[in-house]
């Protein structure tokens, strides 16, 4: 049900980024801009800028920024339609009630939350009837889990029969096909279908809306698989949702910190024990979208997850996405062969209270892990060690931060804090020498933009001046020669603003890329060129070098093309591959 743009554009057209972020920032003029300390770090000097020409916010401190909806999300945390309502709000605007002609996805998810709900029920209904020995009660009382968490995360059964909720949805009206893209039954090889959760204990999955959007089960014995989740389904999506985060939502804002664990028990027993701001990846590797999930409660994370050694270094790596989204993370060690379950219940929670407080630095954490893999201090160990911890500290955005933290690296490692930064500069995010060449898709899609060429940020800065520095940059560039994912996508749309018009406002580009942009890549590029001398001279310059780059890429695809052919053999199309590189290079070198 989504809201129509142009009501969007309306809405932030009439809002104006001044006023609205004045009722929370005291603000001071400063030329054409406003000026105030940072609200989203701490800081003694302002470096937070709001420009009401542009309509954006952004901080040289830290890096936020964005338009008026960003600045509500991530000041006063609510998700964009909670942002679009309150600014509808103050300016009167109408926001259309969600409509139904949006077809069949609308519907199908619309049936979909309602086969949860009815699932949901079903499988707590089933927990209460079977009593006894060896029931599912007592398996969960064994486990230590009180009737009050039972109800509290709404806990089921699903019973052993194959076909036992296939056949009670139907008879509340719902077909085979629904109940199947629900994700309640799995299909046989000969096109029958059985129910997917059988004999287990039902964990049921919900948003912060708290409607159920999906289910896992755990076998009571030690079957295999140990516990099966809900497939991908029109409502759910996994790695889009946080397990217990409607229940921890208010707990984690009070505690201005959350605890991120693995598993369904891991959270259960923290919470029973009074551990609330408390949720579940459900999966060790931390998304984007959880973790942006996460930032609109928090920026402190305390990270839980078991200490098997085969997952650590690809956990620490994944933290690292962390660190670009400007949260403090904090990893917290429990003793060998311990869960956060386990735990608490053989060691206590005050134990487990004191290995919260424990809890080490990222940064700390990373560095110890590397100095005990790497134990012989030798210049080989230090390069490696060094290269890891860069891609850390390249994700920083903030500069004292980035100097606290290599200063603390040379003094680890005896390497002139010079060195460190020349090999700094080099460091490109996500190249590790040594490690799986798989790197989580989240470090991807939360890249800022430290690693877009100069030229291609500026050149986008200055096409969002007005259409005819798009016009002009047009004439020069096609799409292609652009290399940056991001900027790629803007100059896509900017491209498309039409010829005399007076071009796209910043405000309105990062609305129209907030699924795909961070805002505070946009913001980013405005200011960078606001107050430039001569903006002439920047346009020739910068359409030199992209193409300079692009012949560069081509040349470095060439001579990979150039010997796989001289590899195999073929030496006609090794002669005609060097004549095509080399009158590359000729061009490349005289422009
Ligand atoms: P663990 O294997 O660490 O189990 O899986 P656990 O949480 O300690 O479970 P208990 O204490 O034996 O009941 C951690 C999480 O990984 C996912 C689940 O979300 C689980 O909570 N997982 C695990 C699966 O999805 N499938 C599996 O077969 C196993
Ligand atoms: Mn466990």
């Amino acid at each position: 049900m989504p809201i129509p743009e142009h009501i969007i554009d309306e809405i932030r057209d009439r809002n104006d980024i001044v006023e609205v972020v004045s009722q929370y920032v005291p603000m001071k003029k400063a030329g054409r801009n406003f000026k105030a300390n940072c609200p989203f770090h701490q800081e003694k000097s302002p470096s937070f800028m709001v420009s009401p020409d542009k309509q954006i916010y952004h901080c040289f401190g830290c890096g936020a920024g964005g338009n008026v909806f960003s600045f509500l999300m991530n000041h006063v945390r609510v998700d964009f339609p909670e942002a679009v309502k309150m600014l509808a709000d103050r300016v009167g605007v109408k926001v259309p009630a969600p409509s139904k002609d949006d077809g069949v996805r609308d519907s199908l998810s619309q049936v979909v939350r309602r086969i949860n709900q009815l699932a949901e029920s079903f499988y707590r209904e089933r927990l209460d009837l079977a009593k006894g020995v060896d029931s599912p009660r007592d398996y969960l009382k064994r486990r230590g889990i009180t009737e009050e968490t039972i109800k509290t995360f709404r806990l089921g059964y699903a019973p052993k029969a194959s076909g036992a909720f296939l056949s009670y949805a139907k008879r509340k009206g719902f077909d085979d096909n629904t109940i199947e893209k629900a994700g309640f039954v799995i299909r046989r090889d000969d096109g029958t279908i059985y129910d997917r959760f059988r004999n287990r204990i039902i964990f049921p999955i919900k948003d912060l809306k708290d409607s159920i959007i999906a289910f896992g089960g755990r076998v009571l014995d030690n079957a295999v698989p140990k516990y099966m989740n809900s497939p991908d389904t029109p409502v759910y999506n996994k790695g889009r949702h946080l397990y217990g985060l409607n229940i921890a939502r208010d707990y984690i804002r009070q505690a201005d910190s959350v605890i991120i664990v693995e598993g369904y028990m891991d959270l259960l027993t923290p919470h029973q024990a009074g551990f609330r701001n408390i949720v579940a990846s459900l999966g060790t590797a931390l998304t984007a979208d959880q973790i942006r999930l996460i930032k609109r409660f928090t920026r402190n994370v305390y990270i839980l997850y078991d200490s098997d050694k085969a997952g650590q270094m690809a956990m620490i790596r994944n933290l690292d996405a962390l660190v670009t989204e400007e949260l403090n993370i904090r990893v917290v060690q429990l003793s060998e062969g311990y869960d956060p379950d386990s735990y608490i219940k053989e060691r206590g929670k005050e134990d487990f209270e004191k290995a919260l407080k424990m809890a080490i630095d990222l940064f700390d954490f990373k560095l110890g892990y590397l100095l005990k893999m790497y134990s012989d201090k030798s210049l080989e160990a230090k390069v490696k060690i060094s290269k890891e911890m860069l891609e850390t500290i390249n994700r920083v955005g903030n500069a004292i931060v980035k100097a606290d933290y290599i200063r603390r690296l040379s003094d680890a490692l005896s390497i002139p804090e010079e060195a460190l930064y020349t090999e700094l500069k080099k460091a490109k995010t996500g190249k590790g020498d040594y490690l799986s060449k798989e790197t989580p898709a989240v470090t991807e899609r939360i890249d800022k933009m430290d690693d877009a060429p100069a030229a291609e940020k500026m050149i986008a800065g200055l096409m969002l001046e007005g259409s005819d520095w798009i016009e002009r940059t047009k004439s020069y560039l096609s799409q292609h020669d652009f290399d940056h994912p991001h900027i790629k996508k803007m100059v896509r749309i900017l491209y498309e603003v039409p010829i005399n018009s007076k071009g796209i406002k910043p405000s309105q580009l990062i609305s129209r890329l907030k699924e795909e942009v961070p805002p505070e890549c946009i913001s980013a590029l405005v200011l960078t060129v606001e107050g430039m001398e001569d903006k002439e001279k920047c346009l020739e310059d910068c359409v030199k070098r992209i193409k300079q780059n692009k012949a560069k890429r081509e040349l470095k695809s060439m001579q990979s093309e150039i010997q796989t052919a001289q590899l195999t053999g073929d030496n006609a199309l090794t002669e005609r591959l060097m004549g095509q590189y080399n009158r590359l290079l000729r061009g490349a070198t005289r422009g």
